[in-house]
């Protein structure tokens, strides 16, 4: 035989409770309670399809049952019932998940097709929420799946760098660090789901130096004009390379910008302060001073204060002076 659906019935009015009770204690198996506490404890032991609440019942109120009842379990059905109805508590009512209204006195055919809707929309609800389960999984499937080739393409990029010049890869490592350092010190937030990305762009920011002569990255005395031309054409090379990356796309202004300076005296294209994107701006003042904080061919590493005084001395020419700002107070604080 069919098992019946469980009722829960909520009233403080006796005459009502047995109202409810003469109609559908043939078909469902009811649970009828005079107050909100004794109607939990029963959604509590049993698995209640569909609950029909009075809005005025003493003690909790039928909307603050209604909330506590759809927190416990959500694909239970619930219909407010009342003889006082106006529209705002209505609306409230199915704002908070009620799915339909009964006024009182109620007729018996009203009542149970209120009733059998409920036990549909159950059913369906369940089967939903089943679906939505799978729908997580299968989503979380997919984004693992996706993390893992972007973090496989951004490491085969990195290797790429490695190959042709030992540098600047750990030197990108690094500068992604930094960076983060500084949007975090000037309160920016990335979505959680761009944060990764932007790392990966940072790490890749001299990817371009893969376009330039090994002979010119590991030159040890000074660049002559035409070296340095080549040199500048890193943030291109490097754009065009992540740009058929769809993935990274998102921060590709970033790389192609790196070299700007505030004043508009940087490269590839000059532009000045309200041109360049923030996140290059922030970048470009990382990769100096990490570059600053490092040995090179052509010269020792500098010391933090020498290489904070050299930032300082750029804020407003070579630097945006807000960025050098952040950055004066965090290089100093951590262990850089
Ligand atoms: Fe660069």
């Amino acid at each position: 035989m069919k098992e019946k659906e469980n009722i829960l019935i909520v009233d403080d009015e006796l005459g009502v409770r047995e109202s409810f009770r003469m109609i559908l204690q043939d078909k469902y198996n009811l649970f009828i309670h005079s107050e909100g506490e004794e109607a939990l404890e029963s959604v509590r032991k049993k698995r209640i399809d569909v609950a029909l609440l009075d809005i005025r019942i003493p003690k909790m109120n039928g909307i603050e049952l209604l909330q506590r009842i759809k927190k416990m379990d959500s694909d239970i059905q619930v219909v407010m019932v009342t003889g006082y109805a106006t529209l705002d508590t209505a609306v409230e009512a199915m704002r908070l998940g009620a799915f339909d209204y009964l006024y009182k006195p109620f007729d018996p055919d009203k009542l149970e097709k209120v009733v059998r809707e409920g036990i549909r929309r159950r059913k369906l609800g369940i089967k939903a929420s089943g679906e939505l389960k799978q729908l997580e999984i299968v989503k979380r499937d997919l984004n693992e799946r996706l993390h893992k080739t972007h973090s496989s393409t951004v490491e085969s990029l990195m290797a790429a760098v490695n190959a042709k010049d030992a540098y600047t890869s750990s030197h990108s490592e690094e500068v992604a660090k930094y960076t983060l350092f500084l949007v975090k010190e000037l309160n920016l937030k990335l979505p959680p789901e761009e944060e990764e990305i932007f790392r990966y762009t940072c790490s890749l920011h001299d990817i371009g130096k893969i376009g330039v002569s090994e002979r010119i990255l590991r030159k040890k005395g000074k660049l002559n004009k035409k070296e340095w031309d080549e040199i500048r054409k890193h943030p291109e090379i490097g754009a065009s390379i992540l740009r058929p990356i769809k993935f990274l796309r998102k921060f590709n202004s970033m790389v192609l910008y790196h070299h700007e300076r505030f004043d508009g005296k940087g490269y590839p294209e000059g532009r000045g302060n309200g041109e360049i994107p923030l996140w290059a701006r922030i970048l470009s003042v990382a990769d100096s001073y990490h570059a600053m904080r490092s040995d090179r061919p052509y010269r020792p590493a500098l010391d933090k204060e020498r290489a904070l005084a050299e930032l300082k001395k750029g804020a407003g020419t070579q630097f945006d002076p807000e960025v050098v700002k952040a950055a004066l107070k965090v290089f100093k604080e951590v262990e850089l």
